[in-house]
């Protein structure tokens, strides 16, 4: 393992009974407060991507907009930003999907990306995987082929894994 996970590992905290009872809440913002580890989260997935041929890197609302267009600027990717609903304003295509708590809806420009783009999908964390479920979905929707999903946690006992359809989801830390 990468000498850099152990650093970045013990900068981000898990707080529990949030939002609700029962949850354990993975809190990135302590690591963004640590600039080595934020730039050694952002290293690791750059050295991964560069010179894979993505040229589209996909992150998801809110949390993915915080890892993602560094990513993207790093590699030479544009960003698409694939929001909550009713926020973008030119045409869309629309995922609903399950959350651990409550159901949600992510939508991305249609034009944002063309048929055969290789794109890679960025959020902070995957639970139950729902939600990069639906970023797969909005991408192959318009054609572009998922590389792969990039998180900096998993949550191993909730299965997200395996809701991705095959897809290989590449992560640097995992913690239930
Ligand atoms: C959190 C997290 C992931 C998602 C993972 O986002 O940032 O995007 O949940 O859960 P899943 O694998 O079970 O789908 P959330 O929707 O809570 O909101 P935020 O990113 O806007 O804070
Ligand atoms: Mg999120």
């Amino acid at each position: 393992n990468d000498p850099r996970i152990e650093g970045i590992a013990s900068s981000m905290r898990v707080i529990s009974d949030f939002p609700k009872p029962g949850f354990k809440f993975k809190d990135i913002t302590t690591l963004l407060l640590n600039p080595k580890a934020f730039k050694n989260t952002v290293d690791l997935f750059v050295e991964r991507y560069s010179g894979k041929g993505i040229s589209v890197v996909a992150g998801v609302e809110a949390r993915g907009f915080i890892f993602g267009p560094t990513i993207a600027l790093a590699i030479g990717a544009k960003f698409v930003p694939l929001r909550k609903p009713r926020k973008l304003p030119g045409a869309v295509i629309s995922e609903k999907y399950v959350l651990e708590y409550g159901t949600d809806c992510l939508e991305m420009h249609i034009e944002a990306v063309q048929p055969g783009e290789r794109s890679l999908v960025v959020d902070d964390l995957v639970a139950t995987g729902g939600t990069l479920c639906a970023a797969i979905k909005l991408l192959e929707r318009a054609g572009a082929e998922v590389v792969e999903c990039a998180c900096v946690i998993e949550v191993p006992h909730l299965k997200g894994r395996e809701k991705l359809n095959g897809k290989p989801l590449y992560v640097l830390v995992e913690t239930d």
